[in-house]
């Protein structure tokens, strides 16, 4: 068990309007931050929250040349009765102490990290903005601190915790989110880092993305990395389908995100007696569903977009091709409330989905 620090802010900021000027995802965040060491002698130490504040690191910080780091996405609601909800946080913790390994970061016991966020987020709890698409969005990250430029693992890190108060990462629960199919560019390949949380995944995208806004698509779905046949997922989400009536996802083989949002959805579907499938999806078999009219719902998911269904795929060889008849379909419509309703607390979750911090 951790023992806490705490040293309030002298000075808190203003609270945002979250309806008429909400801040652009993630620029803004609240007003302190929980922060803890790990050294080889101590081990994970001197856990703290204290106001929000640079941190302090020399320019041979080895995280800043080799990206050891790794990171979560989290979000709190208020329930009813003002309480902070936190949405399946043992699958962060446990995401987390799973990347670590990958990039042979120590681990965080997972008691000690959900006990790092549920302080944290009682003592934010004012900032957990209610209206309507709006969230405080978690992000504990943990980083290489020790000074070198040796390639090795670092024997000196951070692990910090900071709340940003958001609305909808992209456009919302609508059909204008559009993606482009990347068979050139991959995001991960068999053997690597794209099944797990880690800086480097995402640095990888920012050019395809780029190349994809300028085609007129809002996001990227990336082919495999072998291959370029099987489709993966998108820069920052998972991706699913609804191919002949059947939920379909690409299988967990190591290059996609295990994401929670998936994770649910799939649960829901087998509790909701709605068919579903972890399987490979090729770049034809999209195309051609797509233009047949097999191919009715498409979505975007994970922490930070939750549920938005794609309007439309751009193919190399077949242009653009709409998704259904172009408006939000059923299965996703009822996927994004029930998991909207669950995290509010207003709809009965699976035990241990939902934990209100008291
Ligand atoms: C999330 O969905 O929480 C993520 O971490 C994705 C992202 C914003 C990079």
């Amino acid at each position: 068990m951790l023992n806490i620090k705490i040293e309030l802010t002298k000075n808190p900021k203003a609270k945002p309007d979250m309806v008429n000027n909400p801040p652009a995802f993630g620029s803004m965040t609240t007003d302190h931050m929980f922060i803890m060491d790990y050294n080889k002698e101590k081990g994970w130490h001197d856990a703290r929250i204290v106001p929000y504040s640079t941190i302090q690191v020399e320019p041979i910080c080895m995280s800043f040349h080799y990206a050891q780091e790794i990171f979560e996405g989290m979000k709190a609601f208020k329930s009813k009765d003002g309480n902070p909800l936190l949405y399946r946080p043992d699958m962060n913790a446990k995401r987390f102490q799973r990347s670590a390994r990958r990039v042979m970061i120590p681990e965080i016991p997972v008691e000690d990290y959900i006990q790092a966020v549920t302080e944290f987020v009682k003592l934010e709890k004012d900032w957990i903005p209610t209206e309507p698409e709006t969230s405080l969005y978690l992000r504990p990250v943990c980083f290489a601190t020790q000074a070198s430029v040796g390639v090795e693992a670092a024997n000196e890190y951070k692990f910090f915790i900071v709340a940003c108060p958001v609305k909808a990462y992209h456009t919302g629960f609508n059909t204008d989110d559009s993606c482009w199919v990347e068979t050139k560019y991959s995001r991960a390949s068999e053997g690597g880092t794209g099944g797990d949380k880690c800086g480097c995944n995402y640095a990888n995208t920012l050019l395809p993305q780029a190349n994809a806004e300028a085609r007129g698509y809002t996001e990227v779905v990336f082919a495999d990395g072998v291959e370029h046949k099987y489709i993966g997922e998108i820069s920052a989400s998972n991706i699913m389908f609804v191919i002949d009536g059947v939920v379909v996802t690409p299988e967990l083989d190591g290059t996609i995100l295990p994401g929670i949002t998936r994770d649910s959805i799939l649960s829901l579907c087998r509790k909701w007696d709605i068919p579903c499938a972890e399987r490979k999806i090729s770049v034809d078999e999209l195309r051609d569903t797509l233009k047949n009219g097999k191919c009715t719902e498409a979505m975007s998911l994970g922490t930070a977009v939750v549920i938005e269904p794609i309007g439309a795929f751009g193919f190399e060889d077949a242009g653009r091709l709409t998704v259904g008849d172009g408006k939000p379909g059923p299965i996703s419509t009822r996927l994004y409330n029930s998991i909207i309703a669950m995290q509010h607390g207003e709809e009965e979750a699976p035990e241990g989905w939902v934990v209100e911090v008291k």
